[in-house]
This record gives structure tokens, C-alpha cells and sequence, in this order.
């Protein structure tokens, strides 16, 4: 068999093709789960009853004014549920409350009727007794009160305390980031039947299938056997739904299980965003040294995540995160401790990037912030810092291909015409007080693999028919990512057949069992590596029977847009021919194909060994403007390298970097969860429970001008057909949006370039209010304590000429935005 990276002459990976479902979606013909809900007979609809305390002591649930509503079928509480009521896989989650809930909003019991409107107003009618306790709602109040869960893990490596004696600058600071509701389009949704034998089967919008049917199993108490799993397809799920759908599909089940008919939960966005787990919010506290020559010489940080109630993935988020905090600089002594708080809010989850994002921005921030006192500017300061070839993480995975990250790097430097626009933005702010425009790079190297090496595998169902079709069936799931058209092209590509010829099954557990999440961004490398597999094998068997058919050696047989043949033979036959002879001698046709990512290691317990198949890497130029008056801004332009290896597919690989940097740049500087912590009843609520509070990115904040180019040269040895991962890495390239807003702010500043603290997310107003501190000069330096250690060295912060606002060279060439450059522009 070839090897998995290379690729035959010809294939079919790496032409553009659009999306598998692209008319589905746009013509609204593409099924999501809850569009099935109309095919079943006698179907119930939930509804939840949800906590108004944000934590308490349950003394008592009443339902009997339920039962009065007419259509009310059935109420289920803790009490119905017969096997183990937990809808998590670390059992600090029960499914529902028996004596105490944690957070507000949470349902404590669901009430099932004929309409939604029945079960709704049977849901109101339920009085549930409480008696309050204390609540803690912020990480700040859960890092006083001491309240953390789970592990608490530490990376350390070489002397980060000794270091410090030794560095010319030493910085320290704290900085809190906030996390990011998910609002998928499609909001969480299940449908569960049970048929004649009491078999379960679930229609559900989850990345996790096998998971699912792993909780709705263990809460029935029924074997997996017993439960199948199905996901058409999900409209959006960024994480969102790779823990968070199990609950809802296991009361469904249950429900099914106790009415004998098929149940609905679906929620509405209210429920959706009051009762899921979100981005986990951190807060971290650090001390920073650097040499003479700004490089860094040491960090030591503490990382805490805000968990929520449980912990659901709370302690792979945080491991991510930690693993992450050197995003792509050398740092040779280090030491992060991490932990997770634990309050009474929704429980957070898995969310693009998983804790990398949240790690990575904690050493962005402090770039960005320490620059100017190093007298560096802060695209200096990042590239003295790169990773170059032979070093190795703070967990010490080397770092192979740094090159690659110095390739993206300097290609955006080039085609963003970024020393030009630096001279040009210098010289229009000069000419304006009252806006000001700012430009950054920042850079994003993130791991590929599951931290935890046991997930790192994937599976597949190849059939061949025998009239020539092939029916694939993966263990991913399909969230708009691209994924199935991957599919279907590793699939096409490896047994030489067109496009069309290869059709794809939706994802279900009875048809690939015990799958891993779709996550991680590993969907194409895990159940690529399996579909490829599948295909060899029936191709292996294929060819033996060309062979003969063709009167040439089996070495020698290849298939290439479904026709067959062999260098030696003047004889062709069809792919069909081929199939249809294979059947006669009784040749299996079909295939289950099996992938695990080798090499890897990890050890959680002293946080070190090779967790990533490979970095994926990328580079992005942010411009923005920002108004003085009410801290509102433009993002002018964007442009962006980014590293896929070989692309499968150039087109999808184009939109999910072009997606996740939107979706990044909502998280920093638009998304803005608050939940009451006054002590109010109120205490506890998630304020923004809706899109007219919760403000997510439209076509408004897209880029005016957007580029986006795919690193070329990049090949990555080992993976499937050369290609790398892409679904979560673009997210972190819309750094750039929040560092630019900090260097536009700095323009407003003093002569020198002022540090500038900002808030995550850098929302407008909280822009306003940076400005106002940087044009009032006693408050410019508040909270980050810069000193420095060696006095001797305290004259030497670099090459000052190197800051942007040194001079401003006037270059009119650099006024126009350049033609002829890939990528699209967006119109505003
Ligand atoms: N793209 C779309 N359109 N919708 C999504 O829900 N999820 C992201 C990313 N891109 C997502 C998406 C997340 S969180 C991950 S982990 C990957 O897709 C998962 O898919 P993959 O492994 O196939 O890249
Ligand atoms: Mo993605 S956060 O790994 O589902």
C-alpha cells in the first residue's frame, strides 16, 4: 500500500469543490435533526423547568399542576431516571438534581406534552422549594473563596525562578479574558424513538456520537447495544456539542423509554445559551524575564479556568491551554500552574481551540504589553522570540518545520505590504486626533492530536455495490466544517474513481462504533486515515482480479478515473467492469477501515511528552481604525498566510480559515457574556441570553478587505495525502484584530508608545476607556509593574529605531491596496 501522505498522479484531494451540502444549505433542502421531528407519529415535545437560584439546596418539586395542563403527558425528574443519573464522564454531573442545583437556569425537571405549548405551560406549573445557598460567580470569587475542581497540573521546565536573577527586564501582571457563547445556528436538538424490541435509536446534533450513546446507554441502564446514535449533520457545533448534547438526548431517550412514543427536545436559544457550557473564561497572573536583547528568558504563570458547576472537559481545556501559553516563542524556562475554579455557572466546555486560544492570548497579551517598555516594537518583539529549528515546548515536544511558521510570517509582511502601511498609518494619525488606525501580526502555531493519545484514532464502512457505487460512512460528524466532501475526496482519490461515483452515509454508531469526538481539528486526519485504509484493502483485493482480467502483473494495476489498467497490458476496463467481475469470484466488496496517529506520548502527571502529530501554523495583518469618541472601530483590512499542508480541498480549507478568524475576532472584541453577580434574586443569571444582547459578528465586522493564501511547500510528511488539520488554528490568527486595537489606542497616547492595557473581549466600550487612560498620563502604566532587574543592563532595551512612531516616512505608493493579490475581498 503507498504511504498515507503521498499522493497519486492525478487525484481527486486538492481539486476545489464546494462544500458536500452547499445547495442543501442555501436552498434549505440539508436536514438537521429537528427537521425530522415531522415524520414521527404521536411525537411528545419537552420542556424543561429551569433553577431561578444560582445555587441552593432542593427541599421539594411539585408537579402536580403540571398533570392540570391539558396535554401534559408525563413529568420526569431525577426520580425516573433507572440506570445512573450523570450526563458527563467525570460523575460530578447528575443528569438532574436530587438535592442541590448549581447554577441558574439549570433544569431540574422537563415536562413532556402533545405541543411545545403544553409541556411549556406544564413546565410553569411545576413548583420547585429551594433553600439558597451561598453562590460564587465570578473566577475572581471562586479564586478567594479557594474554590477549585479536578487536577491541577504544572508545567515545569529548566529553572524559571533562578532565571529571573539573570534577566535584564522583568514584567509582571494579571490579565482576566472572558469566554464566548457558541451560537450555532442550529441550537441543541435530539429525537428519540424506541421500537418493538426496545431498541433505542436517537437522532442527535452531537460531534460525539459514540459519547452519546455511551451517556443515553448508561442512564437507561441499558448495554450500548441497545442505543443507536445518528447525526445527519449539525448546523455549527465549535465544541459546543461534543459534551453538551448527551444530557438532552438521554432525557429524550428516557422519555421514549417511558411513554412508548418518540420524543422532541429541541431548544430555543434562550435555553440554548442559559443551560450550555461555553468558552471557559480565564484568569491568569504572570511574571515575565527577558534579556537585554528582548528575548524572553523566563515565564512563570498561574492559569485559572473558570469551570462552571462540573467538570465536563474542564482538565483537557486547561492541559491545552498550558501547552499553548508559548504559542510560537522559545521559552526556555518556564513554569505555568493551572487550575480550575469551580462556581455556579453553566458548565464550560469545548469551544474552537479548546484552551489553546485562551493560552496563546494570555502570551500575546503580554507581548503587547511589554513591547513598548522594551522599547521594541511589538512585531519585533514577536519575531526575536520565534522558535527556531532543534528547540523544543515547555512540554518538550520539539518543534519540527519552524521554518514554515518564519515562511508564513514573512510572506504576510509582503503581501500586506506592511512596512509601507506601518509608514503610511504613522503619517494618518499624525494628521488626525480623533481617529486613529493600528496595525499588527501576530502569529499562531497550534498541535494537532488529542492531548489524550487514546483518541487518536478513527474508523470507516467502505461498501462497493456491485453495480460500481460506493457508499462511505466515517466515525466523524459533519458541522459545516467540510469534512464529508474530505471524505468523499480521499475516497475518490484512493480507489481511482470519479467524484460521483462515491456517495456518503450519515454518521452512526451502529455503522462505526466506539468513534472518537469530531475535535481537535483531527476529523480529516483520524477518519481520513480510516477511509483511506478501507479503500486499500478493497483495492488490494481489486487488483488481484484485474490482474487476471488484464493478463499483467497485480503491481502493475492502477485505476484512474474509474477506468482500469496496467502498464504492460493495451487492454482497459471499466471500474464498473471490474466490480461486477470481482463479485462473480466471490471477492468482498466491502471494508471497515481502521487509523491511529502513531508516535504519540503524553503524560499528564508531570506534563510532558509528545502529544501533537505536527504544529499547524499561520500568520495574520490586522488593520483597524478606531474612533476616539466612542471607541468603535473598523477592520480595515486582514491578511492572512496560513499553513494546511497539502490542501484536500483549497476551497473548504478557504472557509474554515476564514470562518474561525471571524469567529476569533468575535470572541475578542464583540462577545460580551454577563452573568449578575449582584445580590439580587436576579444573582447568578446569565444578563446576555439572547442575540440582542449577545453580539456575535455579521457581514458588518467581516474584513473590508480580506486576503487569505494558503502556504505553499507545505507537505506534511505522514498525513493523510500531505494535508494538515485546519479547523481550529485560523481562530488564533484574529489576535491580530485585538493587537492592532492596541496599537491604534497606543497612537492616541503620548509622543513615546505608551503600554496599553486592554480587556478581552476589547469591546468598544472598553476600547473608549483604554484610550481615555492612555491620553492621561498617570494612568498609562497602572497594573503592569515593569522593573528592571539587572540596573547595569536597564539602558539597553534595543533597537529603538525599529518603533513605529520613530518617524514617518511619507510613502504615497503605499496609498493604494495592492491588485492582483489572492484571496477575496469582502465589501462592507
Ligand atoms: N466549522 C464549521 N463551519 N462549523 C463548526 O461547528 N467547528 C470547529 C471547526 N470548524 C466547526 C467548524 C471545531 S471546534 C473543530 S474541532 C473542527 O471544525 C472539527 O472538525 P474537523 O476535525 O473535521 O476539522
Ligand atoms: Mo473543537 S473545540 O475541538 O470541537
Amino acid at each position: 500500500m503507498s504511504q498515507l501522505s503521498q499522493r497519486p498522479a492525478d487525484p481527486i484531494v486538492g481539486e476545489t469543490h464546494h462544500h458536500e451540502s452547499a445547495f442543501g444549505h442555501v436552498t434549505g433542502q440539508a436536514l438537521y435533526t429537528d427537521d425530522l421531528a415531522g415524520r414521527f407519529a404521536g411525537l411528545l415535545h419537552a420542556y424543561p423547568v429551569q433553577s431561578t437560584q444560582a445555587h441552593a439546596k432542593l427541599t421539594g418539586i411539585d408537579i402536580d399542576g403540571a398533570h392540570q395542563v391539558p396535554g401534559v403527558v408525563r413529568v420526569i425528574t431525577a426520580a425516573d431516571i433507572p440506570g445512573v443519573n450523570d450526563q458527563g464522564v467525570k460523575h460530578d454531573e447528575p443528569m438532574l438534581p436530587v438535592d442541590e442545583v448549581m447554577f441558574f437556569g439549570q433544569p431540574i425537571a422537563w415536562v413532556l406534552g402533545h405541543d411545545l405549548e403544553a409541556a411549556k405551560a406544564g413546565a410553569a406549573a411545576v413548583i420547585v422549594d429551594y433553600e439558597p445557598l451561598p453562590s460564587l460567580v465570578s473566577v475572581r470569587d471562586a479564586i478567594e473563596a479557594d474554590s477549585f475542581h479536578g487536577v491541577q497540573p504544572v508545567i515545569d521546565k529548566g529553572d524559571a525562578s533562578g532565571a529571573f536573577a539573570d534577566a535584564a527586564h522583568v514584567f509582571e501582571g494579571e490579565f482576566e479574558l472572558a469566554g464566548q457563547e457558541h451560537f450555532y445556528l442550529e441550537t441543541q436538538a435530539s429525537l428519540a424513538q424506541v421500537d418493538e424490541n426496545g431498541q433505542i435509536f436517537v437522532h442527535s446534533s452531537t460531534q460525539h456520537p459514540t459519547e452519546t450513546q455511551d451517556i443515553v446507554s448508561h442512564v437507561l441502564g441499558v448495554p450500548a447495544h441497545e442505543v443507536t446514535v445518528q447525526c445527519l449533520r449539525m448546523g455549527g457545533g465549535f465544541g459546543g456539542k461534543e459534551m453538551q448534547p448527551h444530557g438532552y438526548a438521554a432525557l429524550a431517550a428516557l422519555g421514549a423509554k417511558l411513554t412508548g412514543r418518540p420524543v422532541r427536545l429541541r431548544l430555543s436559544r434562550t435555553l440554548d445559551i442559559t443551560m450550555t457550557g461555553k468558552r471557559h473564561g480565564f484568569h491568569s497572573s504572570w511574571k515575565i524575564g527577558f534579556t537585554a536583547e528582548g528575548k524572553i528568558l523566563a515565564l512563570d504563570a498561574t492559569l485559572t479556568a473558570d469551570g462552571g458547576w462540573s467538570l465536563d472537559l474542564s482538565e483537557p481545556v486547561l492541559t491545552r491551554a498550558m501547552c499553548h501559553i508559548d504559542n510560537t516563542y522559545w521559552v526556555p524556562n518556564i513554569r505555568v500552574a493551572g487550575r480550575i475554579a469551580k462556581c455556579n455557572k453553566t458548565s464550560q466546555t469545548a469551544f474552537r481551540g479548546f484552551g489553546g486560544p485562551q493560552g496563546m492570548l494570555v502570551m500575546e497579551d503580554i507581548l503587547g504589553r511589554v513591547a513598548p517598555k522594551l522599547g521594541l516594537s511589538a512585531r519585533e518583539l514577536r519575531r526575536r522570540n520565534f522558535y527556531s529549528a532543534g528547540q523544543d515546548t515547555p512540554y518538550y515536544q520539539p518543534v519540527r518545520h519552524p521554518e514554515r511558521m518564519v515562511a508564513a510570517w514573512d510572506q504576510v509582511i509582503s503581501s500586506a505590504e506592511v512596512e509601507a502601511r506601518e509608514a503610511e498609518i504613522a503619517e494618518f494619525n499624525a494628521r488626525n486626533d480623533n481617529v486613529k488606525r493600528g496595525l499588527a501580526l501576530t502569529p499562531v502555531k497550534f498541535g494537532i492530536s488529542f492531548n489524550l493519545t487514546a483518541f487518536n484514532q478513527g474508523g470507516a464502512l467502505v461498501l462497493v455495490y456491485k453495480d460500481g457505487s460506493v457508499l462511505v460512512t466515517h466515525g466523524g460528524t459533519e458541522m459545516g466544517q467540510g469534512l464529508h466532501m474530505k471524505m468523499l475526496q480521499v475516497a475518490a482519490t484512493t480507489l481511482g474513481v470519479p467524484l460521483s461515483t462515491v456517495r456518503l452515509a450519515p454518521t452512526r454508531t451502529d455503522k462505526v462504533p466506539n468513534t472518537s469526538a469530531t475535535a481537535a481539528s483531527s476529523g480529516t486526519d483520524l477518519n481520513g486515515g480510516a477511509v483511506k485504509d478501507a479503500c486499500e484493502q478493497i483495492l488490494g483485493r481489486l487488483t488481484q482480479v484485474a490482474a487476471g482480467i488484464l493478463g499483467a502483473p497485480a503491481h502493475e494495476v492502477s485505476v484512474s478515473h474509474g477506468i482500469v489498467s496496467a502498464l504492460s497490458s493495451k487492454k482497459t476496463v471499466t471500474w464498473e467492469e471490474l466490480i461486477n467481475a470481482a463479485y462473480f469470484q466471490r471477492i468482498q466488496l466491502s471494508a471497515s477501515g481502521f487509523y491511529r496517529t502513531e508516535g504519540l506520548h503524553w503524560d499528564l502527571s508531570i506534563m510532558t511528552g509528545e502529544p501533537f502529530k505536527y504544529f499547524a501554523y499561520g500568520a495574520a495583518a490586522s488593520e483597524v481604525e478606531v474612533n476616539r469618541f466612542d471607541g468603535s472601530y473598523r477592520l480595515r483590512r486582514v491578511d492572512i498566510v496560513h499553513d494546511v499542508g497539502d490542501s484536500l480541498s483549497p476551497l473548504i480549507d478557504l472557509g474554515q480559515i476564514e470562518g474561525g478568524f471571524v469567529q476569533g475576532a468575535g470572541w475578542l472584541t464583540l462577545e460580551d457574556l454577563r452573568w449578575d453577580d449582584s445580590d439580587r434574586d436576579s444573582r447568578g443569571r446569565l444578563a446576555t441570553q439572547a442575540a440582542s444582547t449577545y453580539k456575535i459578528p455579521s457581514f458588518s465586522e467581516a474584513p473590508e478587505v480580506f486576503n487569505v493564501s494558503l502556504l505553499d511547500k507545505a507537505h506534511e510528511e505522514g498525513a493523510v495525502y500531505g494535508s494538515k488539520a485546519v479547523g481550529e488554528p485560523p481562530l488564533m490568527l484574529a489576535f491580530s484584530v485585538r493587537e492592532a486595537l492596541r496599537d491604534a489606542v497606543a497612537a492616541f497616547g503620548a509622543s513615546v508608545t505608551p503600554s496599553v492595557e486592554l480587556d478581552s473581549p476589547a469591546t468598544p466600550e472598553s476600547v473608549f476607556w483604554a484610550i481615555e487612560a492612555v491620553r492621561s498620563p498617570a494612568m498609562a502604566d497602572a497594573g503592569t509593574q515593569g522593573h528592571a532587574a539587572a540596573p547595569g543592563d536597564a539602558d539597553a532595551p534595543g533597537d529603538a529605531g525599529t518603533q513605529r512612531d520613530a518617524d514617518a516616512p511619507g510613502d504615497a505608493d503605499a496609498q493604494s491596496v495592492p491588485g492582483g493579490q489572492e484571496g477575496i475581498s469582502v465589501p462592507s
